[in-house]
């Protein structure tokens, strides 16, 4: 078996051009089977509040939710680290607000570390954090906490001055201590230049190639949510019309008593 992957190995793959490959999960089966593809971290991500509970946006998405979810995800990880998404207004408030929440996903939940998109006390609740214990990943560019502000999901740091932004907020997570950081939805040029500004890995998504590292969400890859179809997204399959039209054969077979077992 396998060492767990931890954030040490995230800096040496960065520091060794070797690129991370992230990808969300939300249950026990699901884990397995991304976890056995060798990804280098699963992200419990809040998007599980469209995904698996069929909500609007990532904002109600609750605490207990996350880390029920985020406790399923552990049990069915061997070797990947497991990244819980810290929900709406579970650290805003301040880093001790931040740190009882972000604990919570370590000591009742079993995750290694923890994400927390970009807010005005992003990096003191950072520093605290990963003082006190908990491995930190940023979150910049398109935060979806935020959609609300942006209006809707669009690119951001796309000006002089809010792709300036984007590179101090970097640096500034940087020097707060995160581990690496989420880059959503900005242009390549701009992601590269971050990468190429700071020594912790970053990990795009919609942000062009060059990122140290790349994360999507599950559902997308797989192709299992028939009206939603992000451009940044890469669907390898298209599960659920494969879902779908196996549960249908099922449902005939039973409806015309054809329905055996085989062999
Ligand atoms: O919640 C999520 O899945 C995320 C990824 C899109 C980075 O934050």
């Amino acid at each position: 078996m396998n060492e767990k992957i931890t954030v040490l190995d995230f800096q040496a793959k960065c520091d060794n051009g070797e690129k991370i490959a992230i990808v969300t999960a939300y249950d026990y089966a699901m884990a397995m089977a991304v976890d056995a593809a060798g990804v280098d971290a699963i992200l419990v991500g809040d998007s599980l509040n469209m995904t698996m509970l069929g909500r609007e946006n990532t904002l109600s998405a609750t605490l207990d939710e996350m880390l029920h979810h985020t406790a399923a995800v552990v049990k069915g990880t061997k070797n990947a680290m497991v990244i819980g998404d810290m929900p709406f207004l579970t650290y805003q408030l301040g880093p001790e607000q931040a740190l009882e929440n972000a604990g919570a996903f370590l000591t009742e939940a079993g995750a290694q570390a923890v994400k927390l998109e970009w807010c005005p006390r992003a990096s003191e609740i950072t520093q605290f954090l990963v003082e006190n214990g908990v491995p930190v990943m940023g979150h910049l560019g398109f935060t979806p906490q935020q959609i609300n502000r942006f209006g809707g999901y669009h690119q951001q740091g796309k000006d002089k001055a809010s792709a300036a932004l984007l590179l101090k907020e970097a640096k500034a997570l940087e020097a707060a201590g995160a581990f690496g950081i989420v880059l959503e939805l900005i242009p390549a040029d701009i992601a590269k230049k971050i990468t190429n500004s700071v020594s912790i890995p970053t990990i795009g998504i919609g942000a062009g190639p060059d990122c140290d590292g790349q994360v999507q969400v599950l559902h997308d890859l797989l192709g299992l949510m028939p009206d939603f179809h992000p451009k940044h997204a890469k669907a390898y399959l298209q599960l659920h019309e494969s879902i779908r039209d196996a549960v249908a054969q099922y449902v005939s077979e039973v409806a015309a008593g054809q329905f055996k077992l085989k062999g």
